[in-house]
Formats: structure tokens, C-alpha cells, sequence
């Protein structure tokens, strides 16, 4: 083949290596605007687990790298004068140059023939080569000539940062949190040979202009950053190499490849240098790239294959690297409001690569302090003892909510059931709900049950709008409370515009056949075309609702709940006022959020002046519509702190399902960072919802902050004792219930 590679990075260089390797009969250029030891950078940094890849891709390339590198396995955090040190991480460093010397040499040495100091301005000059590889970095010209084909995007995030060395050496991956009148900068230091380290400073946009260093050319910046930083470099120098400040680009393409054209490494992709993976991701696109050439039988099958394989693992890491740019970008959040250990576990685990149990496994140590931290503020938060000896998980620490006090922190979601009739609930909650309870969680939601017969979603929803609703709904709590330790709650609501529709599996949504029932929302906008409209309500129907839901608090009074939570998410009647997507309302109850937030809160402060002071009471909340110009992040910390002006103990954060063009994220914890926002901006207790299927993730969430209380739905429609089997798995004594007694000598197995 005759192959030319745009650009002589990691990507080019060793994508050239791997094919010679396997044929030397190829004929591959390099070709390079820079010199062969021109490079701009320190050093990068590899993981453990990186490493196993290249070694089996090429074990000579590996040797070198591996002859050349730095390790260390501590991660070192400066924070208000301390520093807090977490081992067993295992890094290697190298210098960039160094790195790219190693892939020249390698690449001669197998006659790939390398062209420096040579700048390509059309890529369409290889029109004849069977293939191009754009290996050209994160501005990549081929892109932009190719635009059109490969749809790429670029977002190139808010902060600030610059890319040093000194000659300081540090021993662990150092970060540094230093706060100064023109606000916080973030230093990522790490050693990458005997006698240099990298040192990359970030900030925001703010303090970066605050300091005059948008004026400042590159000497300046090195002299304003060595005076700043001197006390941390010890009297070491800072080094430059075309050190500019730079704003971090976040590169994704629709294609990766046109014609005899492929895109690879940062052309391709990047991921911020806060996850240290640009030059992992570049190496392994191009092993899957030279795999597939040499699998596949001509070169667009091997490029739609290179893309089929690398995409998936090139999206993950990428959405590890938004989460961790995102922390870095609202470090100010945490910074002086977090204790020490607590600000160290939520930047360690801001990925969600690192959990609370492969931190464990690193670090014992350092886990034990953690949870021995965690344990005593659940014990003074709680007013409950907690031993010290087992010492609990964090998940099975004390939560207190008022005069309750929930046992540990796993919340059973609310989920409908759609097995009412007119309201009534019948056995199948008796068993669903019981069942839920017995398996071990702290407090369990019953489904959205609505206050009035044409509140509900369907003719199957739950109500509690008759007195026989409440006797139905006592004998489940009875059920609860005498055969289990949990608490339980009830979800009310009113389904607004998006009621008199089909149970869940008869078509979500969709309007009924017959049968249907008059609609009310804030504005008279139908939830999608083929659904009813609404009327918009006016204040006598605004009257009879907020009064709806006193009579049903007064009736889940009567049936024993622990506590209520209102439903102010997912587009129902309350979330419709909320949303400028539904409200379009000209009178006190439309425009600002203050003004669409009146009747939700109206409500809320009618249901808590009904509901006993001693009891609790919780709001759903939407963290964000989903769709640009909706409600979001900022309103949801409004609504919050509202909230909890007005006597709501604690916001269960959800978000979306407002209208159905939302373009949700989902994930693993994608609804998480709404909830850690909200209780570090609106600083109250929050339950999380969305994705949280281990109890790795349950116990990450509550030692960083991001949480007090885990919401599980789906994990528990799969397995009602998650909580009794998370406490197996983690060898926590939770006492069965004295039936089932005999499971203590139980061992189970799955095969
Ligand atoms: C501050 C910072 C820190 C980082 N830290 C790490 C880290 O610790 N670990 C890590 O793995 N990654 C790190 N990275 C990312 C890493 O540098 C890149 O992801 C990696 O270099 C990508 O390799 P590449 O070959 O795709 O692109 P590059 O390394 O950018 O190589 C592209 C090459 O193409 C050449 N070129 C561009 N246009 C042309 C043209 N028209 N004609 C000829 N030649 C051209 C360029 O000169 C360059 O040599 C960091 C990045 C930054 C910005
Ligand atoms: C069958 C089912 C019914 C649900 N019913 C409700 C409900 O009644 N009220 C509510 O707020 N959310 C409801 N949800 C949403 C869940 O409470 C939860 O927010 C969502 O499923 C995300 O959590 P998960 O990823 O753990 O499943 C329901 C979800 C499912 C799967």
C-alpha cells in the first residue's frame, strides 16, 4: 500500500511502525511541518493499563517507552494548606519529546521514510495514495478541508490553561488548589524523567483576565506564574515551549473517514488532559486502524471497522473526560466549602473511573479515613450512634430527615405500577412495595400517586383522593413498618397535560381510545401533536389542585407515610409551570422563574402547613430539560433554594421528559452532577436518581458530596434485595429479618 500520514505525533509515528511491522512491502510517509525535535510540550503520562495494549502491539516500541519512563503511584492533593496523599494508582511518565524520538527512530529503522520541516497545505496532494491518515493534531487541517464529510465538532470549553516544565521533581501526580483575590488556579504537575516534571496551571477565564494575562505574551506569563507559584516549586524554575493559554477544545466528528482519508488521534478526538489520555487514545487508534487493514479485505471496510471498534471506547473515555473537565471548570464549588478528605474523594473519583471501591483496592488506608470520616458526620448529622467497629460502608450510615431517621441511604424509586383501579391500589403494591421494603433499602417511594381521578396519567395510576384510597395505602405502610426497618414515602402528584394516556406498556403517552378525560397544564400546548390540549388554568382551577393536594396529604396522614414528596418534575402539572417550554402564560404565573415558580410553591407551602411539622417532605425536581433555551441547571438551583426557604427537607433530582424532543445524555450517574451542583450551590440535602445500578457507585456518590441519598428504580424492579446483597457483597452485617434467619449460614452461588 502507499500511505501517507499528515502529521508526525504519536498517532502518524506509530500507526507507521505497526504497519511496516506487519508488511514491509508498504510504502508509508510521514510527513512533518516541524523538525524532529521540535515539539511543543513536556511530558505525558500513561496508566498501567494503557501500557499492556502497546506492549503487545509492538514490543520493541514498548521496551523503548518503557526504558524511558518515570513512575509513581501516589496522587498528591494540596488543598487549604494540607496535602492528602492516595497511593496504589500506578502512572508512567515520559517527555513528549522523548516519546517522539523513540517512534522516529523506530520508524526508520523499519523504513517508513519521514519528511520534517514540510507543511501540508492541501491534503487533496495525496489523492493518489491509497490511503492519507489525517494524524495532524487537534487543529487538523484535513478536518477543516473535509468538513463538509466528517461533521466535526469542536466545543471548546471556558477555562484557561497553559502547558509548563520545571525542574522541580515531583513524586506523585501533584495537584495544587491555590485561592488568591482574582480567584482559584488549579496546578496538574507530574514528574515525566529524572529531572522534569510537567507543570500545567488552569483557571477560569476570570481570574486569568483579573491577573492581565490576556495581555501577557509568554515570558510574561512564566514570570507572573513563577512569582504565584514559588513557594510550590521550591525555588525551581518554570520552563516554556511555546506556552500559550489555551482554551481546551473538545473535538468529536460525525465520520472519521472519507474516501482514502481517516482521521486519527486528536484530528479525530480529544480528551481533556485532566484524564492524561490524548496520547493513550492516539497510540490505540492506531493499532485498531492497522488491525483492521490487515483483517479486512479493502480499505473503506477497514476504515468503517477501525470506526466501528475505536468509537465506543474513544465516547467512554470521552464522557470521563467531560465529567472530569467539567469538576475542574467548577472547582469553586468545592473548594473551602469541602473538608479536606471529602474534596479529596470528589476529585478522585470526578470521572467516575475511580469508585469508592477500586479506591479501596489502591488504597485501604485511605478509604478507612474516608469512611471513618463519613460515618461520623452521619452519626452527629443523625443524632445516632455509629460503631466504629464493623465500620459501616458509607451507604449504611444514618441519614436523618426531621423526626425520622432513615437506617442507610438507598431510596427505592417511585415507580408506577399501573395496576390501580379509579385510584384504588390492590395487592400487587401490597407485594411490590412490601417486597422492596423487606430487601433492605432506608426508604421506599410509592409510585406518583395523584390527588385527584383526572390527575392521573392513566386509568391504572394510583390515587389518593377517597377515603378507601387511604385504608388501601395504610395496609401496605402497616406491612412496612411492622415487617421492615424502612421508611416510607409517597409521591404525589397531578399529571397535568400529560395524563389520560395508556399504561406504560400499552403505549407510553400515547392518548387513550376512549374513555378520555379533560386536560389542565399552565399553558394550553399539547404534550405532542397527537395528544389533547390542555386548558389553561385559571385560578379557580388553580384553587381546586392546591386544595387536591391538602385533602391527599391529609389522606396519606391517615395512611402512615413517613413523609411526602411532590412531584415537580418530568412535565407533570407542577413541572409545567416550571418549564418555559410549557408555560408560556402572561400573568403572575409565566415569565421569570420567580413568577412560573409561584403556584408549584403555593402548593408546596398548602401540602407542608397540612402535613405534621415533625414530618418530612420532599420535592422531585427537574435538573434540566434537555433541550437549549428550557429549564436548567441555574433554575434548578433557584427552585432549590426556594424550596428550601419554604421547609423542604430534601430535592430528589431527576431531569428531562418535559417535552418529548429533549435530547437526554444518558449514562452511567447521568443525572448525578445536577444533584451535586444543587447541594453545593443551594447547599441542601439532595437524593440522586438515574443509572445507579452498584453499590461502588452508591458509596462514590455519598463520600464525594454528590449526594446524601441514592435513588434506585430499575436496579430494584431487577432485584428488590440490591440492598441486602450490596451489604453481602461488601461484608456488612445487615440483620435479616427473623424468618429468614437460616440465610446467615447461606452461601449463594450464581453458576
Ligand atoms: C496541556 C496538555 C497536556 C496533555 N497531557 C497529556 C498527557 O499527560 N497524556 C496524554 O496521553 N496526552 C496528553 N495530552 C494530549 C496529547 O498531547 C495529544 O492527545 C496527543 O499528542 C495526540 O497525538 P496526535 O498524534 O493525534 O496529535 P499531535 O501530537 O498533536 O501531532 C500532530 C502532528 O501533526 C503535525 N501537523 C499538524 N498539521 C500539519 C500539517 N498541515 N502538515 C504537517 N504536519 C502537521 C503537528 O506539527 C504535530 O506534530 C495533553 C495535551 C495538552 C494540550
Ligand atoms: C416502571 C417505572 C415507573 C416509574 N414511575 C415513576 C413515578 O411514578 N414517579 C417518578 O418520579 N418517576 C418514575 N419513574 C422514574 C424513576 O423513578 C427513575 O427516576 C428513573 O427510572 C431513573 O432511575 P433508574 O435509572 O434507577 O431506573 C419510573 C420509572 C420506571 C422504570
Amino acid at each position: 500500500m502507499d500511505i501517507v500520514s499528515i502529521g508526525g505525533g504519536p498517532a502518524g509515528l506509530y500507526f507507521s511502525i505497526l504497519m511496516k511491522r506487519r508488511d514491509p512491502r508498504h510504502h508509508i510517509r510521514v510527513i512533518e511541518r516541524n523538525g524532529a525535535d521540535d515539539t511543543f510540550g513536556w511530558g505525558v503520562v500513561f496508566s498501567d493499563e494503557t501500557l499492556g495494549n502497546l506492549a503487545e502491539a509492538d514490543p520493541e516500541t514498548y521496551a523503548a517507552i518503557a526504558g524511558s519512563f518515570a513512575h509513581w503511584d501516589a496522587i498528591d492533593i494540596n488543598y487549604r494548606g494540607r496535602t492528602l496523599s492516595s497511593r496504589g494508582h500506578g502512572f508512567s511518565g515520559l517527555a513528549r519529546r522523548r516519546l517522539l524520538n523513540i517512534l522516529q527512530e523506530r520508524a526508520l529503522a523499519l523504513g517508513v521514510e519521514l519528511e520534517f520541516g514540510r507543511e501540508v497545505a492541501d491534503p487533496g496532494e495525496f489523492s493518489d495514495a491509497d490511503l492519507v491518515v489525517a494524524a495532524d493534531g487537534v487543529n487538523s487541517l484535513t478536518r477543516q478541508r473535509l468538513a463538509r464529510h466528517f461533521e466535526p465538532e469542536l466545543d471548546v470549553r471556558p477555562n484557561k490553561f497553559i502547558w509548563l516544565g520545571t525542574t522541580r521533581r515531583f513524586d506523585a501526580f501533584t495537584f495544587y488548589f491555590k485561592e488568591d483575590a482574582r480567584g482559584l488556579w488549579r496546578v496538574h504537575a507530574y514528574r515525566f524523567d529524572d529531572t522534569h516534571s510537567t507543570f500545567i496551571v488552569e483557571t477560569t477565564e476570570r481570574a486569568w483576565r483579573r491577573a492581565g494575562l490576556d495581555k501577557a505574551d509568554e515570558d510574561q506569563s512564566l514570570r507572573f506564574l513563577q512569582t504565584h507559584f514559588s513557594q510550590e516549586l521550591e525555588g525551581h524554575p518554570l520552563l516554556k515551549n511555546r506556552s500559550i493559554w489555551r482554551s481546551f477544545p473538545t473535538v468529536r466528528n460525525k465520520r472519521w473517514s472519507h474516501g482514502n482519508v481517516v482521521l486519527m488521534g486528536d484530528a479525530a478526538h480529544t480528551a481533556h488532559f485532566s484524564v492524561g489520555s490524548g496520547t493513550k487514545l492516539a497510540m490505540e487508534d492506531a493499532i485498531a486502524l492497522a488491525d483492521a487493514l490487515h483483517r479486512e479485505g479493502d480499505v473503506p471496510e477497514a476504515l468503517a471497522a477501525y470506526e466501528a471498534e475505536r468509537r465506543p471506547q474513544v465516547e467512554s473515555i470521552q464522557r470521563a473526560a467531560q465529567a472530569s473537565l467539567e469538576w475542574f471548570e467548577s472547582t469553586e464549588r468545592y473548594h473551602s466549602r469541602l473538608e479536606p478528605i471529602e474534596f479529596a474523594a470528589s476529585l478522585l473519583t470526578r470521572s467516575l473511573r475511580i469508585t469508592h471501591e477500586s479506591l479501596r483496592q489502591r488504597d485501604p488506608p485511605f478509604v478507612e479515613r474516608i469512611d471513618r470520616w463519613f460515618a461520623r458526620k452521619a452519626a452527629n448529622q443523625s443524632g445516632v450512634n455509629v460503631p466504629a467497629e464493623p465500620l459501616p460502608p458509607p451507604m449504611f450510615t444514618p441519614f436523618r430527615l426531621r423526626n425520622i431517621v432513615l437506617e442507610n441511604r438507598v431510596v427505592v424509586s417511585p415507580m408506577c405500577q399501573y395496576s390501580a383501579e379509579d385510584g384504588l391500589i390492590g395487592d400487587w403494591h401490597l407485594v411490590h412495595l412490601g417486597s422492596r421494603a423487606m430487601g433492605g433499602a432506608g426508604l421506599v417511594v410509592a409510585e406518583m400517586t395523584d390527588v385527584s381521578r383526572d390527575g392521573r396519567i392513566s386509568p391504572g395510576c394510583a390515587g389518593l383522593y377517597k377515603r378507601e384510597h387511604a385504608e388501601a395505602w395504610a395496609r401496605v405502610v402497616q406491612f412496612v413498618h411492622a415487617n421492615s426497618r424502612a421508611k416510607i414515602a409517597i409521591q404525589l402528584a397531578h399529571a397535568g397535560r400529560k395524563g389520560s394516556t395508556k399504561r406504560l406498556w400499552e403505549g407510553m403517552d400515547e392518548p387513550l381510545p376512549s374513555g378520555n378525560w379533560p386536560l389542565i397544564s399552565a399553558s394550553a400546548i399539547p404534550y405532542a401533536p397527537g395528544n389533547q390540549v390542555p386548558k389553561a388554568m385559571d385560578r379557580a382551577d388553580m384553587d381546586r389542585v392546591r386544595d387536591d393536594f391538602v385533602r391527599a396529604a391529609g389522606l396519606a396522614e391517615k395512611a402512615g407515610f413517613d413523609m411526602i414528596e411532590l412531584h415537580f418534575a418530568h412535565g407533570y402539572l407542577l413541572a409545567s409551570f416550571l418549564s418555559p417550554l410549557t408555560n408560556r402564560r402572561e400573568d403572575d404565573y409565566g415569565g421569570s422563574l420567580e413568577n412560573r415558580l409561584r403556584f408549584p410553591l403555593e402548593v408546596f407551602d398548602a401540602v407542608r402547613a397540612a402535613w405534621p411539622a415533625e414530618k418530612p417532605m420532599s420535592v422531585r425536581i427537574s435538573g434540566t430539560d434537555w433541550v437549549p433555551g428550557g429549564f436548567d441547571g441555574e433554575d434548578a438551583v433557584a427552585v432549590a433554594r426556594a424550596l428550601k426557604r419554604h421547609g423542604c427537607d430534601i430535592v430528589d433530582v431527576s431531569a428531562g421528559q418535559t417535552v418529548p424532543e429533549q435530547q437526554p445524555k444518558y449514562g452511567r450517574l447521568f443525572q448525578t452532577p445536577f444533584s451535586d451542583r444543587i447541594r453545593h450551590e443551594a447547599r441542601m440535602p439532595t437524593m440522586t436518581v438515574g443509572n445507579i445500578s452498584t453499590y461502588a457507585d452508591v458509596n462514590s456518590i455519598l463520600v464525594a458530596g454528590r449526594a446524601d441519598l441514592c435513588v434506585l428504580a430499575r436496579a430494584h424492579l431487577y432485584d428488590p434485595y440490591w440492598t441486602r446483597h450490596a451489604a453481602q457483597a461488601q461484608g456488612y452485617p445487615l440483620a435479616w429479618p427473623d424468618q429468614y434467619t437460616s440465610l446467615s449460614r447461606y452461601r449463594p452461588r450464581s453458576s
